[in-house]
């Protein structure tokens, strides 16, 4: 089989990476890719909005299935153009990824199916939004309703955050038409944790659960990322609230998609709060969690190309995943001054010595290639990744790996894995 990878992060390497230990598989090819990417797989340059040129690009090169990794590309409808051109393709339709491109839609089709979310409402200008805020009181979370690259959320401790969130979203426009509606939240408290499921549009078939970091410093302090690191498994999450949230989150949301005539089939991501009161969706993704596929996918023994058929084929109720007991933890470094405006150009030194740690794989993230030598070109840089019989094993791993690694203005959490402050509260 010949598979097109669309992605240019850490976690299209971990799906390139995993897709080419499928024996069915002959050759990967990513687009656009980046440094590190490209230095281990074939590659094109053809960039994930270019919807036109990924279409051509997948038509000509006789490719047997496409994996899409981002939301964008979803969301504009690059899985409904290959479907026309029968190309066969793992992400879901536009209609269907609607549910991570409107957290409004996301939000009332929650309220349409029953599925346990924070209470909310929506405003299409700054005065209601303000009216709003002050009618749940702080804290309160403020939503860009689009598309916001995982910034557009503000948990805003008090009201002066929160008309501060409304003016950069709705009057600075800092997000472009994205925050044209805001959705604004109730503030839950509890652990987060990432549950990922494979559909085929009808039945689901669980992937193995990650805890992702969101903010930028140890402790849970600073702004929110992309994701600073995650692992896998998420701790303290028994036989029953498993079951609980597939059955109550991701079934559901899958049954009501296809009710709705917009079937889901990819991967169904769904953010949770677990709060006193049972788990709470933050919010669903139509793809692959960033970082979280990194850690899940070094833990998966199945194929996943043949996860992936069955899900493209409508098959997936037969389809069975086999998991390594192994603790995976997955470290992001990031380039000077991210999340806010991080500089690129800064030449790495260490990813050999890095890659020859125990049960550890260096996902590149924003990286590129410069005159032979690999340097930063985004916010989170490199996701090293390790396997432990424990997470005090993966830690000590990853860390280790880590600590190998240097450019200017690398910055990374050290407290990957452990508790936060917010599960202390
Ligand atoms: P989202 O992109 O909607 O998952 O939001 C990004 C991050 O903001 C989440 O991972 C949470 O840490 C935080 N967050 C979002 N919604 C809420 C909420 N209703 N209450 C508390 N924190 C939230
Ligand atoms: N790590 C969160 C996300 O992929 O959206």
């Amino acid at each position: 089989m010949k598979i097109l990878v669309i992605g240019s992060g850490g976690r299209e390497h971990a799906l390139a990476w995993k897709i080419a230990q499928s024996p069915r598989v002959t050759k990967v090819v990513v687009a656009p890719g980046n440094g590190g990417i490209r230095r281990s797989f074939e590659y094109a340059d053809v960039g994930t909005d270019d919807i036109d040129g990924l279409v051509s690009l997948a038509e000509g090169g006789g490719f047997d299935l496409v994996v899409v990794g981002p939301e964008g590309p979803l969301v504009q409808g690059l899985a409904d153009a290959l479907t026309e051109k029968g190309i066969r393709v793992f992400g879901p339709s536009r209609g269907a990824a609607e549910i991570e491109g409107s957290k409004r839609f996301a939000k009332e089709f929650m309220a349409r199916h029953g599925i346990p979310t924070a209470a909310f409402d929506a405003a299409v200008s700054p005065e209601a939004a303000r009216k709003i805020v002050r009618r749940f009181g702080p804290p309160v979370v403020v939503k860009a309703d689009g598309l916001a690259a995982g910034k557009g959320v503000v948990v805003a401790g008090t009201l002066a955050e929160a008309d501060a969130a409304i003016e950069t979203m709705m009057v600075e426009k800092a997000f472009g038409n994205a925050a044209d509606c805001v959705v604004i939240e109730e503030c839950l408290r509890g652990r987060e944790a990432s549950f990922m499921a494979v559909s085929d549009g009808m039945s689901i078939l669980p992937l193995e659960t990650a805890q992702d970091h969101k903010r930028v410093g140890d402790g849970d302090t600073g702004p929110n990322t992309g994701g600073m690191g995650a692992f896998s498994p998420a701790p303290g999450i028994g036989r029953a609230l498993f079951e609980e949230v597939q059955e109550t989150v991701l079934r559901k949301a899958v049954a009501g998609l296809r009710k709705e005539g917009r079937p889901f089939r990819g991967v169904l991501y769904a953010g949770l709060m677990l709060t006193a009161d049972g788990p709470r969706v933050l919010e669903f993704n139509a793809r692959f969690g960033d970082p979280e596929t990194q850690p899940v996918l070094m833990r998966l023994e199945s194929d996943l190309v043949d996860l992936m058929e069955a899900a493209v084929d409508g098959n997936l109720s037969r389809a069975k995943a086999e998991w390594k007991s192994d603790t995976a933890v997955c470290v992001v470094a990031a380039a000077k001054g991210y999340p806010a405006r991080p500089e690129t150009g800064q030449a790495i030194e260490g990813l050999d010595e890095a890659a020859r740690w125990p049960q550890t794989v260096v996902f590149h993230g924003g990286t590129r290639l410069a005159g032979g030598r690999i340097v930063t070109s985004g916010g989170r840089v490199l996701g090293v990744t390790s396997l432990g019989r424990d997470l005090a094993e993966a830690r000590r791993r990853a860390y280790g790996a880590m600590a190998e690694i240097r450019y200017d203005g690398m910055h990374y959490r050290r407290d990957i894995g452990l508790l936060s402050q917010g599960e202390a509260r």
